[in-house]
Formats: structure tokens, C-alpha cells, sequence
């Protein structure tokens, strides 16, 4: 797959945030092999390792250095600050208040991702998602966040499918993908291939909405029963 980390913000969510996109806890992970794909500058592999759980991280940007990724994390932050100033209509502003809430945010998920990334190393693997360097069925459950659906652009109908051909392959009981639309808003035409498509018929589909809405509208997540 051809996307380079210039085409894809390295900003990260919290643990919080992630609860609620994916509806897990603490309770519900307990116990589960979890592996976060495009894990980037998110707390939730530091959160949820720190807390007794079993979490993965993978993401292109762990072939940097943490300095690296702390510049690259800083500058897409204040780009997607920038962004967020004039289209601030377009989002929902109930769980952050203001940009400056999002940049609190944003900026407590990164810090906390630079110290784990530094002090245990191995919870995180350089790799991209449509070639995970993981055993068949490694993982109880799969989560993908702001990247397959919301990048939609930037995947080629091949490389949707082959992508959740590999996620299927490391996963033994679910994944769950959020958010289903496309950055301008509209539902990405992915979701429905992939739904549909005759190579994964034997797999369950759920569209749910999550407790997290942040771009207007764009709060529904896809849960697979594999
Ligand atoms: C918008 S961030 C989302 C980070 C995190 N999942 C979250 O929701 O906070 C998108 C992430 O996708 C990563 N990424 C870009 N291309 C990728 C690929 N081919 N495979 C896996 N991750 C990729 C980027 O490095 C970046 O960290």
C-alpha cells in the first residue's frame, strides 16, 4: 500500500477516547490479546498496557525515532487545529468544549504515547496494516481508528479488500473499525464492499453507534464477528 505519513495526520486520541468509539472497558478487554492498528500517537496502548491489559500497537510512524515523531506529532496538531478554527461548524462540540479542548486532548494522548514508546519499546511494531507482521489468529480483537473508512481516498479498491483480508487473517474473534465516513463527511463506499463482498460472507456485520461524535455525524462504527 502506497500512503506515506505525509498523507495521514499522526495526531492521536486518549484512552477515554477510545472507549468510547470502540464501547470497550477495562472489563470487557481483561483477559483479550488486543492489537490497535494505526495506533499512531494514541495513550491507548500506554493506558491500557499500564492498567493490566494485553495491548499492540502497529504503525509506520515506530520506524522513526521518539524525537521524530514528537516534531511530526506537533506539527500535524497545529494543522489540524488550523483546520478545526474554520470548519468549526462541521463538528460536534459537546465532549471538548472548544479547540483548545481538543488540543488538551490531543496533546495528553501524544505525551503519554512518547514516554511508553520510549520505556517499552517492544508493545510497538513498525508496520502498516495491509501487511501486519503477526501470526494467523494472534489477537482476540482488532481495532482500527481514523484510518481505513476516514482515508478512504487514499486506498484503491484492491487495497481495501486485501487490507481486510490481513485484519481478518491476525484476528480470532472481532474488529471493530471506526469512524465509517470519509473526511468530507460522506459514507465511504468501503464499507459497503467490504459488507457485501462474497469473500466475507461467513462474517457477522454491525453497524453501531458509538457514544463518540466528534465530525458531525460520523459516530457509527463497524463491528465484525470473525
Ligand atoms: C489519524 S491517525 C489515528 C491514530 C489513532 N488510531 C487514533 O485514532 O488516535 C492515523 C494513523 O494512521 C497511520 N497510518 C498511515 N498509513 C498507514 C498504514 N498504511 N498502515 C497503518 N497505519 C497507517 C498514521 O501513521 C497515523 O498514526
Amino acid at each position: 500500500m502506497s500512503i506515506t505519513l505525509d498523507q495521514v495526520a499522526l495526531v492521536g486520541r486518549t484512552y477515554n477516547e477510545y472507549k468510547r468509539m470502540f464501547d470497550v472497558t477495562k472489563e470487557s478487554l481483561e483477559g483479550k490479546k488486543v492489537l490497535d492498528v494505526a495506533a499512531g500517537v494514541s495513550s491507548f496502548c500506554a493506558i491500557g498496557n499500564a492498567v493490566g491489559l494485553n495491548i499492540t500497537a502497529i504503525d509506520p510512524a515506530y520506524y522513526f525515532m521518539a524525537d521524530e515523531i514528537e516534531t511530526k506529532a506537533e506539527e500535524d496538531l497545529d494543522t489540524v487545529l488550523a483546520k478545526l478554527a474554520f470548519n468549526k461548524s462541521h463538528y460536534n462540540w459537546d465532549f471538548y468544549h472548544d479547540i483548545e479542548g481538543v488540543r488538551i486532548s490531543r496533546f495528553k494522548a501524544y505525551q503519554t504515547f512518547l514516554k511508553d514508546y520510549q520505556s517499552n519499546p517492544s508493545n510497538y511494531i513498525p508496520g502498516e496494516v495491509s501487511k501486519l507482521p503477526f501470526e494467523d489468529k494472534e489477537f482476540d480483537t482488532t481495532l482500527v481508528s481514523h484510518l481505513m473508512f476516514l482515508y478512504d481516498h487514499l486506498f484503491t479498491e484492491e487495497e481495501q479488500i486485501a487490507t481486510f483480508r490481513e485484519l481478518i487473517r491476525v484476528t480470532r474473534n472481532e474488529i471493530i473499525i471506526f469512524p465509517t465516513k470519509n473526511l468530507s463527511g460522506q459514507n465511504s463506499k468501503w464499507v459497503d464492499l467490504i459488507i457485501k463482498n462474497t469473500e466475507f460472507l461467513e462474517h457477522t456485520f454491525r453497524l453501531e453507534k458509538a457514544q463518540f461524535e466528534f465530525q458531525k455525524g460520523n459516530s457509527l462504527r463497524l463491528r465484525v464477528t470473525v
